[in-house]
């Protein structure tokens, strides 16, 4: 059962309609296979600082969950600690708020080993905050179900002080994990085609672009790319034999702040892409809302500063279910950063695969570089992440010409 608590009387407290909240959070719950089998938006004058709602709003709250055979109630918002507590007795079925349902989806998807600690991480100290022993019992009843995705089975029968060394454990792994990355990362990119990374706001239709993107090669390049994440592809554009398109986990509003290390990890492919796509929506209410939400995710991640910017690429999706008037606005907001498609229909795909093209040949461009004699280890670096098209002896040192894309220039200047 999902419920979206909303305060009234608070001017502005949120800008989202609450219908389309009630659908994400909907959404939400069935990516990890929850059955919703009700749903309703329950609006708050005041949140009761103990139980959240009012009582009689409880009492008909528990009476859905009686009717419905309820096991989980996602409250799609903030829940206290105590005011889970006194919900869990006051509904008769565990309850969980939007932090504890994003980390379970996050448990899900994770795939690298720092991802999968530090989720763990995350939901570790989510619960040390909020351990209470009525938790137990419908946990164990459904054989795992709940905070149980990933590692640490037992955890929630622990006790405080267990989680705390667990915490402590765990951050020595990731450390661990850390201080081989680097080593990950250069093995990887030795791949000498370009990365593009699919971003977007969760049903933004990031994957339905993938699929549209790489249908056609999919089936010639499974083999190929049998050790590359699965959802990893190579596609070919104008101008360029292979590039490699990265599907991403979707983002979504309101991402728990133990989540952003690990939202990081999981969209370490991003954070190494030389061109980002950001999937919109454009038919969603609150297109805009969500368009900032991904833009602040990628500042977070460091990828829209000055230094070691990302070239962006904003992709306005479905414009298949815009009337005539809006679909031609949105067109007509379209240019060099900006394509107007329906991953649906195709409309507009083979723009799009212009525009990326034209853009990662801008990205990738000809620096010239001067080494001194002692630099061996900034010349191997060079040839492994960029093309040296000319290299003449210097009194100094090495005058090069390198073909390198943006961010590889800069990371090479912070060498
Ligand atoms: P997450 O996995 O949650 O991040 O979603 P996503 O961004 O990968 O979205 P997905 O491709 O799963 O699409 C979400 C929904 O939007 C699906 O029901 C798609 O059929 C629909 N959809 C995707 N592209 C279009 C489009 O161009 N037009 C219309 N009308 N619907 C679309």
């Amino acid at each position: 059962m999902v419920v979206l608590p909303v305060r009234e009387g608070r001017g502005g407290a949120s800008i989202r309609a609450p219908e389309a909240r009630l659908t994400e959070a909907e959404g939400l719950a069935r990516a990890i296979r929850l059955e919703v089998v009700h749903s309703e938006i329950v609006r708050l004058r005041t949140a009761s600082a103990g139980h959240l709602f009012g009582k009689g709003q409880i009492e008909r709250l528990a009476a859905a969950v009686a009717a419905h055979e309820v096991e989980l109630v996602v409250i799609d918002g903030v829940v206290s600690p105590i005011q889970q507590r006194n919900l869990e007795k006051g509904l008769g079925a565990k309850v969980i708020d939007r932090t504890g349902l994003i980390l379970e989806i996050f448990g899900e998807r994770a795939s690298t080993r720092e991802g999968t600690l530090q989720v763990e991480l995350a939901h570790l100290q989510y619960q040390a905050s909020r351990l209470v022993r009525s938790w137990t019992h419908l946990e164990r009843q459904r054989g795992g179900f709940g905070f149980m995705g990933g590692p640490g089975e037992s955890q929630i029968e622990t006790d405080r002080r267990l989680i705390r060394d667990r915490i402590v454990r765990l951050k020595n792994e990731l450390e661990d994990v850390l201080r081989t990355r680097a080593l990950h990362r250069r093995q990887r990119q030795k791949a000498p085609w370009p990365v593009v990374a699919l971003v977007g706001y969760t049903n933004a239709g990031k994957s339905t672009l993938f699929n549209r993107l790489t249908g056609a090669e999919v089936r010639a390049e499974d083999l190929l790319f049998a050790t590359l994440d699965p959802t990893m592809r190579a596609i070919s554009l104008p101008g360029h034999d292979k590039v490699v398109l990265s599907d991403t986990v979707g983002f979504v509003s309101d991402l728990p702040t133990q989540l952003v290390a690990a939202f990081r990890a999981t969209l370490e492919e991003v954070t190494e892409a030389d061109l980002i796509v950001h999937v919109r929506d454009i038919s969603h209410p609150d297109t805009e809302a969500q368009a900032a939400d991904v833009a602040k995710v990628l500042t977070d991640l460091g990828l829209v500063d000055d230094e070691n910017r990302v070239q962006i690429l904003t992709v306005f999706n479905k414009i298949d279910a815009l009337d005539a008037d809006a679909r031609e606005a949105v067109t007509a907001r379209a240019g060099h950063d900006a394509v107007a498609v329906s991953a649906l229909t195709g409309d507009g795909i083979e723009a799009l695969c212009e525009q990326m093209a034209v853009l990662l040949r801008a990205g990738s461009r000809v620096h010239d570089i001067h080494l001194t004699h002692g630099d061996g280890r900034k010349l191997a670096w060079l040839h492994q992440h960029g093309e040296v098209v000319a290299r003449a002896d210097e009194s100094e040192g090495l005058a090069l010409k390198v073909r390198l894309s943006d961010v590889d220039h800069a990371r090479f200047v912070a060498l």
